[in-house]
């Protein structure tokens, strides 16, 4: 059976104080929930973060990662420094990166692979635009987005991959996808794993993204197909996210 699991993104939302209270209130609210947990510091806090987290059961995960192992690429953090602060996961073309950073299906997919050739689990986030979802064309852009990486990396590198869907006018606009809405499309892309991999679909974590709150996480969790969430926003604040991975248990 596929576990659930909720991660935090910070994004770059956060200082080095309020990242160490912020971890240490999740550290010690965390409760009894048979599911994972994740947060993703901003790169430059991954060590002391991670420092906390030793011994707990929440995972850590970086916002980012090279498309290269090493070399000239001045700014970037590759896979295997990742590893070294023990990252256990790594989100891959968050909308913001491709939207801001020129991050294409390309980039995205070597990027995926650097995540799994370092033994960390890629989040590939996908997602349409809201200009795409009213011309209806939001599985051919789901499906255009996975099929990249697909191709570039191989359906059987999804064995080790969370699948994060973040319909882009619903992150940090207070527009949530109904968990309706946001289950037909969780639905298409384990139906388009499946058509490739049978048991693939059925084992990966497909998350949902994009405005997740305590108010809105228990109807999303309960559809069949939503395997947890992304959180952004309410990420920063412990007892909201808290809240959000309780939302399993009712
Ligand atoms: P919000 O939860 O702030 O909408 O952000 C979602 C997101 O982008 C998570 O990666």
């Amino acid at each position: 059976m596929r576990r659930d699991i909720v991660i935090g993104n910070w994004k770059m939302k956060i200082n080095q104080q309020s990242a160490q209270a912020l971890v240490d209130e999740i550290i010690a609210g965390i409760p009894d929930v048979d599911a994972d947990l994740a947060v993703c510091p901003p790169y430059l806090y991954i060590p002391e973060v991670g420092q906390r987290l030793a011994g707990t059961r929440i995972g850590l995960g970086a916002q980012n990662i090279a498309t290269h192992l090493e070399g000239a690429y001045t700014g970037e953090i590759a896979a295997p420094m990742l590893k070294e602060f023990l990252c256990k996961y790594a989100l891959v073309g968050h909308s913001e990166r491709r939207a801001n950073y020129a991050d294409t299906d390309e980039t995205v997919a070597m990027r995926f692979q650097q995540a799994i050739d370092a033994d960390i689990i890629p989040v590939l986030a996908i997602g349409e635009l809201l200009e795409e979802r009213e011309q209806g064309v939001t599985f051919d852009v789901v499906a255009r987005q996975l099929n990249a990486v697909i191709d570039f990396s191989g359906i059987e590198n999804f064995q080790n991959a969370i699948i994060a869907y973040e319909p882009v006018w619903a992150i940090g606009t207070g527009l949530t996808a109904s968990a309706e809405q946001a289950q037909e499309v969780h639905l298409y892309i384990r139906q388009l794993l499946a058509d490739k991999n049978q048991r693939i679909a059925e084992n990966i974590q497909i998350i949902y993204g994009g405005s997740v709150k305590p108010q809105n996480a228990e109807a999303l969790f309960a559809m069949p197909d939503i395997d947890g969430a992304l959180v952004g926003g309410d990420s920063l604040k412990a007892d909201s996210f808290l809240k959000i991975y309780s939302s399993f248990q009712k």
